[in-house]
Parts: C-alpha cells; sequence; structure tokens
C-alpha cells in the first residue's frame, strides 16, 4: 500500500488549480491543495463582479472536499506568485479550524519556490472551535 501523501506532495496540485482561478478583477491568482480522509482536493480564488461573493482558493478547495464527502482536512497547501508566500485570510483560517485538527500542516508556497510551514492553530490561536457551537437550540 502506498504512505499517505504528505504536505509538499501536495504542492504540484495546487499549482494545477491555480491555472484555473477567476481573478479578472485583482489579477491575483492563488491555488490550493487539501489532504482529506487521504484524498486530495484542489481549489482556486474565484472572483465576482459583486466582490464579496469572491472565495479563496483555500475555501474552495475545503468545501469541494467536504461536499464531496470528507470528513476531516488533515494538511493544506496554498500557492500564489508573489514576493512571498501568502497567508490564508481570516475567514479560510475560520473555516481550516472547523475541519482541520489543530495540528494540521499549513504551506504556503510561491510560484518561484519560496515555502512557510504553519498549522492551523497557529494561525489562528483560540480560534471559536466547532466544540462551543451549541448542538441543540437553546
Ligand atoms: N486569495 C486566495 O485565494 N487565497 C489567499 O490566501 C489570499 C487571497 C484570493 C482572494 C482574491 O480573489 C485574491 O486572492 C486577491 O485577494
Amino acid at each position: 500500500m502506498n504512505p499517505p501523501p504528505r504536505v509538499t506532495d501536495l504542492l504540484p496540485h495546487a499549482i494545477a488549480a491555480r491555472e484555473r482561478a477567476h481573478a479578472p478583477y485583482s489579477g491575483f491568482h492563488a491555488g490550493a491543495a487539501v489532504l482529506a480522509d487521504g484524498l486530495i482536493f484542489t481549489g482556486a480564488n474565484i472572483e465576482n463582479s459583486s466582490a464579496g461573493l469572491s472565495i479563496c482558493a483555500e475555501r474552495t478547495a475545503v468545501f469541494k472536499a467536504i461536499s464531496e464527502g470528507a470528513q476531516t482536512v488533515t494538511a493544506v497547501v496554498v500557492v500564489a506568485d508573489g514576493l512571498e508566500p501568502i497567508a490564508p485570510c481570516g475567514a479560510c483560517r475560520q473555516v481550516l479550524a472547523e475541519f482541520c485538527p489543530p495540528d494540521a500542516p499549513v504551506l504556503m508556497a510561491t510560484l518561484q519556490g519560496e515555502t512557510r510551514i504553519s498549522t492551523v492553530s497557529k494561525l489562528l490561536p483560540g480560534a471559536y472551535p466547532p466544540s462551543h457551537h451549541p448542538t441543540e437550540p437553546s
């Protein structure tokens, strides 16, 4: 049996997904790949003329994974063309906190090969966690 993919194995998938970004407003193309229940899902940022409807690459990838039936995201890669690796926005950090274990690695990369590694809990310390949400209406 093959060993499970490592976070660095996701990078080529994120780079390929970036090619499918729809970013005519910012011109900033981002790609992401996540490992969820052992499978790789990818996403790109998809912008809209109504700016608030745009979605980042990371959330596209996570929502694709969850909507396909995966339950847990265990590694995340995001890549863009820039001088420094991009960091996920606050909204994406909260979504990652919902579906990832706190120690899940998040690899941020540039197309030029510069990388920075962090974890979900380091990116969003003190996150409002899923376990705090009431399951029954009070
Ligand atoms: N963006 C991402 O897709 N991921 C990030 O981590 C940061 C920003 C997108 C959102 C928007 O479409 C564009 O990049 C410019 O902010």
